[in-house]
């Protein structure tokens, strides 16, 4: 019988709030991908979730399925707004497309990936540069929003995190229970108190995150909650170093947050979970992401490889325990940002002649 994988609200149904209108790309579904490169460096089971499958190319499609769900199914605004490092922009774009909205865009000048750029303009989105960093440009949105019958889409918004929360579901469907470690990337740090109430209420608990208790209510899945292993970039490391960074900086612009947003949500999942915040650098990062490219066959981009690059240096510090599954999501697809992964790689400025003799040639066959 024909079947396709519908969505994360229309999967997860009974343990999303109920909305009117669902607003849909069939975001979610992605694959959680064995990683035998990251065995045999950790002592553990290592799987990575591999969130640039989802349809704009990363995890923010599963909040913005369910923001711009209520969006359309409250009705009366015409317009969505966001600040983003560029792959909640691209995200919110498309879906707006899809529920006949217009969507502004509030980016740091200068510091988007070149896809994700591509993407928001693509989907007819209107952007507005600003000479200032991502917690300037969500404070501007904030306020706009507040003002104007304009509706947010950060993951302030917290129908944004009912929609995250499904990839930890996805991972306790497919693993038969919770890891017994989460490593992901984090930013503004919605992400990571996502899953954790993604996580809880499957195992038949809330959290601060959780809107409603419904999740108790129906049978638990899972027997336990992983340890939350949050990785930020060293330049913008705020719950590290505890408290904001007033000018991060890393090369992981998705990451370059330095006033997250979900502070008390973030440490909460850090706290009752028994696990750490730590920060890796742009170099660990950048080897990181070589490594999933070359060893792994997952490209990914710069943030989503802080997962990894945390995972690797907490097993160099003999912090993982030998036979865990662990489970590391990344986060975002690395064709949003070849710049970066080429460095200054250059395909061939000299082409051959076109003949098999000259391509045996070239190739040292
Ligand atoms: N990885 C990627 C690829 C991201 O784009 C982000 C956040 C994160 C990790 C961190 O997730 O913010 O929930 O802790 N990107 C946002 C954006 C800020 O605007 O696209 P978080």
């Amino acid at each position: 019988m024909a079947h396709q994988w519908r969505g994360v609200i229309n999967e997860y149904a009974e343990r999303l709030p109920h909305f009117k209108e669902v607003v849909t790309l069939g975001e979610g579904g992605t694959p959680l991908v064995h990683a035998p490169a990251l065995d045999a460096r950790t002592g553990a089971t290592v799987y990575v979730k591999v969130e640039g499958a989802n349809p704009t190319g990363s995890f923010k499609d599963r909040g913005m399925t369910s923001a711009i769900s209520d969006v359309a199914s409250t009705g009366g605004v015409e317009y969505v707004a966001c600040a983003s490092t560029g792959n909640t922009s691209a995200s919110a774009a498309a879906y707006a497309v899809r529920a006949g909205l217009g969507c502004a865009v509030i980016l740091p000048a200068g510091k988007i990936a070149a896809g994700k750029l591509a993407q928001a303009v693509v989907h007819g989105a209107t952007l507005v540069a600003v000479d200032g960093n991502f917690d300037d440009c969500l404070r501007i949105v904030r306020e706009l929003t507040a003002e104007y019958p304009v509706a947010l889409v950060n993951s302030v918004n917290p129908y944004r995190l009912q929609g995250q929360k499904t990839a930890a579901f996805e991972i306790v469907d497919a693993l038969g229970d919770a890891p017994d470690i989460h490593v992901l990337p984090v930013g503004n740090a919605g992400n990571i108190s996502a899953y954790w109430m993604g996580y809880n209420e499957y195992a038949g608990r809330t959290t601060s995150a959780s809107i409603d208790d419904s999740a108790t209510k129906i049978a638990a899945v899972a027997t336990k909650v992983p340890q939350m292993w949050g990785i930020q970039a060293d330049g913008a490391a705020p719950f590290v170093k505890g408290e904001p960074v007033e000018f991060p900086e890393t090369v992981a612009t998705a990451i370059r947050i330095g006033n997250p947003a979900s502070w008390d949500f973030a440490v909460e999942a850090r706290d009752n979970s028994g696990g750490f915040i730590d920060a890796v650098s742009d170099a660990e990062i950048l080897e990181a992401q070589a490594l999933l490219s070359a060893q792994v066959g997952v490209f990914v981009e710069p943030a989503s490889a802080a997962s990894v690059a945390g995972l690797l240096k907490a097993a160099a510090a003999g912090k993982v325990p030998s036979g865990a599954t662990i489970t590391c999501t990344v986060t975002g697809n690395g064709l949003k940002d070849t710049a970066t992964a080429l460095g200054s790689y250059e395909f061939d400025p000299n082409p051959i002649a076109p003949t098999v003799e000259a391509t045996v040639k070239a190739l040292g066959l």
